[in-house]
């Protein structure tokens, strides 16, 4: 008996890795993006506190189809997952905060031996690594406050199970197809042969969907792309005046992006505080566009296409009865 609990029990440990990550200097690319005839804010600003609290509320709402959906997709697959992957597996998800779509893999994998989340919000992740650590005995987690965009040192894992990236969320959508490319290389390079990727890909399809999924009657979405200029005002003292800009969502079939701008209502001119005491003034004319972000859809072969240029085998997806979204299991090289 005393030898059954010995078995049963997996030493693990909860540890927290700290890169500081840096997004960069706000009002520097702020005035950078703005000065200029092509207006753009790079969209990695979207996520402060109150950015990320209102993308929460844009996964559940009506039009937003990914989210549901993809977790839909994850239920069904888990066992067929767990089933390829076998024992100690060590699951390093990329973005991993709210980590709901993780516990479904976790729950269904053969006695994994970590979860190592990587995001750049200290504090959620701190909280959420936390609480799975509490509730899932003999998981390790290690959780690592890094832009998993950039270069780091992964924590070493206890066991020598295999290696399984997961980055749900359809987020490397928000990458260019180049950029998407040389991100996926990195990390085919970093998980090493004989690892696993696991990759939520939106599909592409009808404007008619994916328009309002952008753009929704309740606002959320605009709310979220305007906070872009309510963080500015905030932050930096600057003052837009987000009711002067109005949100548009357009589909570009020919590329397979959502395009998202905010349009300038009327002539118009913001200011921006500079470092050195003197404002920035940035006109704007009325129908001028600030390009905010673009989220790339793929086919199933458009995206094994692009996996393959990036060093990874595409060897299963799984796609919802409707052919919203898909999951796709890519392979490194074998061991
Ligand atoms: C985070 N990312 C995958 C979302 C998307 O669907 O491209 C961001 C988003 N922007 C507006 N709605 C959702």
């Amino acid at each position: 008996m005393m030898l059954d609990v010995a078995c049963a029990y997996r030493p693990s440990r909860l540890e927290f890795h700290d890169f500081g990550p840096d997004l960069g200097d706000f009002r520097q690319a702020l005035i950078d993006g703005l000065s200029g005839p092509d207006k753009a804010i790079p969209c990695r600003f979207l996520y402060d506190a109150r950015g990320s609290a209102l993308f929460e509320k844009i996964c559940k709402l009506p039009e937003y189809y990914p989210t549901r959906t993809e977790l839909g997709i994850l239920r069904a697959i888990a066992p067929h997952i767990a089933e390829r992957l076998g024992q100690g597996v060590q699951m390093i998800e990329l973005g991993g905060v709210s980590s709901l779509k993780a516990r479904i893999l976790l729950d269904a994998l053969d006695e994994p031996n970590a979860y190592i989340p990587v995001d750049i919000s200290r504090d959620h992740l701190r909280a959420s690594a936390e609480a799975l650590y509490a509730e899932k005995s003999g998981l390790s987690v290690l959780a690592v406050c890094a832009d998993y965009t950039q270069p780091f040192e992964l924590p070493t894992a206890p066991g020598s199970g295999p290696r399984m990236g997961f980055f749900p969320g359809s987020t490397i959508g928000n990458l260019r197809p180049d950029e998407a490319i040389a991100f996926l290389a990195s990390w085919a390079d970093r998980l090493g042969p004989g690892s696993v990727m696991v990759v939520g890909v939106d599909l592409r399809k009808d404007s008619a969907i994916l328009e309002p999924a952008y753009d929704d009657a309740q606002g959320v979405t605009a709310a979220f792309s305007k906070n872009l200029l309510v963080r500015a005002n905030r932050e930096l003292g600057a003052d837009f005046d987000p009711d002067a800009f109005s949100h548009r969502a357009r589909y570009d079939a020919a590329s397979g992006r959502i395009e998202i701008h905010l349009e300038s209502l009327a002539d118009q001119t913001a200011h921006i505080p500079g470092k050195d005491g003197g404002d920035v003034a940035i006109p704007l004319a009325q129908g001028e566009r600030i390009h905010v972000e673009d989220s790339y859809k793929y086919s199933l072969e458009g995206f094994k296409t692009l996996a393959r240029a990036a060093g990874f085998r595409p060897t299963a997806h799984w796609t919802d009865d409707n052919q919203l979204f898909s999951v796709h299991y890519l392979e490194t090289a074998s061991a």
